[in-house]
């Protein structure tokens, strides 16, 4: 017991030290190194997980000391850093914000807090990369935020490109899904979400509603079983039954869930013994899973859906959320078409064990957009930045004369966890040469305890444990933004 009690108050020292220098290092960036022209130039698309492991990790004062040598040496390195999103998004909380049960700003954490505390200025543009020459190494970039300046366009040069642009949404072309449907990437995905939820309750319960319009607005359809489209269904039941219920106690008995799937179960990628699970979780909680169904039309009030039986089945709804899989972004897709050469995979930039695109010079790239033989998950895009940075700083201790061997990527996995609803998370973990799947209650504290920790910054968990605590206590804000 006392032994227990020494390790409590250790890690609460730990714990409290470890805030105070968070928030002391936050509110006090120290002078940083200026722009160097005789050094290379790293230029980085994105702010996403891929993006911000390869940043935090790059040593930008390691390769200064290289840089100040000699010129052609590899040496660094401004860097730049391009992306239409002046944040980083950590997405595995995204699905909460739908409902509210976390707010969206306490998952962003501004990359003026990362950039500003790089030992060097790292320039940050907030824009689109539009394209990209490999030919003449260069970028083209716009702005594409509402207010512009006399400035919008522009061409940066780059030494070297690392690029992190995720992936883009599968719609697989079929009409309707970017109009009427939503997805569930972005923050303003999330929004947007919450806002039409909401819309969809009040309109219900507008005077006179015809009672098959009633059910039409109350039926929430997500489309896709895999983590996203889950983790979404479980959060949605989660706000019905603690909060709709509450406020909305006329409407609540006639809010429907409804989870299509194409395949013939849900998260393909976990264990059998946990699919079932987290099926049988979500029949318990009412929430109606439609697999070997296809959808195969989108309108604007109902979609159709081909059964396993061939059976075409018009499905009516308010709410349509869509979590089909990526596909590449059109600026991925564009490159592709300009290198040729190896660039023969579909899903996204071919790259080598090595991060290096195929086909291209002096360009990188991790994560999402980067076809490779990894799921594209954040733990991969993680692990390909922090491996990539080493390879910069291998690469010039090497130009230094130093004898370091650069070995392939390899991929850990650490495992797969997915919030299930009602207060249970699913979890398929690695353990000694096997595999141990876990679920309940008891793995949903733990899923919580992992992306709290996962989190970047104190601020961020200060933020998220907040919210948690603040929807257990008052419950989640039903008003409509
Ligand atoms: P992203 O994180 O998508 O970042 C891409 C960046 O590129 C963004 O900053 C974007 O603004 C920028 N960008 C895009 N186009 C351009 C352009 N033309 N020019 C410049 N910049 C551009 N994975 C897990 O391992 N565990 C989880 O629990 C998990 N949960 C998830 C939950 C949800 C709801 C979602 C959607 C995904 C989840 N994932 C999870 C997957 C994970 O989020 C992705 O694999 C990860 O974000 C990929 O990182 P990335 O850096 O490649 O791309
Ligand atoms: P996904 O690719 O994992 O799943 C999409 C699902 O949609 C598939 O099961 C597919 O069969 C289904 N589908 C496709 N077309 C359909 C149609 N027309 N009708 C019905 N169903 C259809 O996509 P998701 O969930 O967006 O995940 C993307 C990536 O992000 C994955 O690699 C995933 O592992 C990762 N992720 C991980 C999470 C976690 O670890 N908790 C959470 C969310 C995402």
């Amino acid at each position: 017991l006392r032994a227990l009690k020494r390790v409590v108050q250790l890690g609460t020292i730990g714990a409290i030290g470890y805030a105070a220098y968070d928030i002391y290092n936050k509110r006090h960036p120290f002078e940083q190194k200026s722009f160097d022209p005789t050094k290379r130039t790293i230029v980085l698309l994105g702010t996403g997980w891929g993006a911000i492991s390869f940043l935090k990790k790059l040593n930008t004062d390691d390769y200064n000391v290289v840089g100040i040598n000699v010129k052609r040496f590899l040496s660094v390195l401004a860097d730049v850093v391009i992306s239409p999103r002046n944040y980083f998004l950590f997405t595995p909380l995204l699905p909460s914000c739908t409902v509210g049960t976390i707010e969206l700003r306490s998952i962003m954490e501004p990359i003026r807090f990362i950039t500003r505390h790089k030992s060097r200025n790292v320039k940050f543009f907030e824009s689109e990369c539009t394209d990209i020459d490999p030919e003449s190494k260069t970028i083209s970039i716009t702005d594409v935020s509402d207010i512009k300046g006399a400035v919008s366009n522009s061409t940066i040069p780059y030494d070297y490109l690392v690029v992190a642009i995720g992936a883009d949404n599968q719609t697989f072309g079929m009409a309707g899904v970017r109009e009427y449907a939503c997805f569930l990437k972005e923050i303003w995905d999330a929004q947007k979400i919450r806002t039409r939820l909401m819309d969809c309750v009040e309109s219900a319960g507008f005077a006179s509603q015809p009672p098959e319009e009633v059910n039409r607005l109350l039926h929430m359809v997500v489309v896709g079983g895999g983590p996203t489209g889950v983790e979404y269904a479980a959060e949605l039941h989660d706000f019905l039954k603690d909060d709709l219920e509450l406020w909305y106690p006329e409407l609540a008995d006639k809010l429907k869930i409804t989870l299509v799937e194409a395949l013939p179960n849900v998260l393909p990628m976990f264990s059998s013994q946990l699919i079932q699970y987290t099926e049988r979780t979500f029949k318990q909680n009412k929430i109606e899973v439609m697999t070997k169904t296809m959808v195969k039309e989108v309108a604007d009030k109902e979609i159709k859906v081909l059964k396993a039986n061939n059976e075409m089945v018009t499905i009516p709804y308010g709410l349509l959320v869509w979590a089909t899989g990526n596909c590449p972004r059109p600026l991925a897709r564009k490159l592709m078409a300009r290198i040729k050469e190896g660039q023969t995979s579909p899903r996204g930039l071919l790259i080598d064990d090595y991060m290096r695109v195929v086909g291209a010079q002096d360009m990188y790239a991790i994560g999402d957009c980067a076809f490779s033989r990894y799921a594209p998950t954040a733990q991969v895009a993680t692990q390909q930045g922090k491996y990539l940075a080493n390879i910069f700083e291998s690469l010039a201790r090497i130009e230094e004369g130093q004898n370091k061997k650069i070995a392939p990527f390899e991929y850990t996995h650490q495992g797969s966890l997915a919030y299930i609803g009602s207060d249970k998370a699913v979890a398929d973990l690695p353990f000694l040469n096997g595999n141990v799947s876990v679920g309940g209650v008891a793995t949903y504290v733990f899923w919580r305890s992992v992306y709290i920790s996962y989190m970047f910054s104190f601020r961020n968990k200060f933020l998220v444990l907040g919210d948690w605590t603040k929807s257990k206590v008052f419950g989640r804000d039903v008003s409509r933004e």
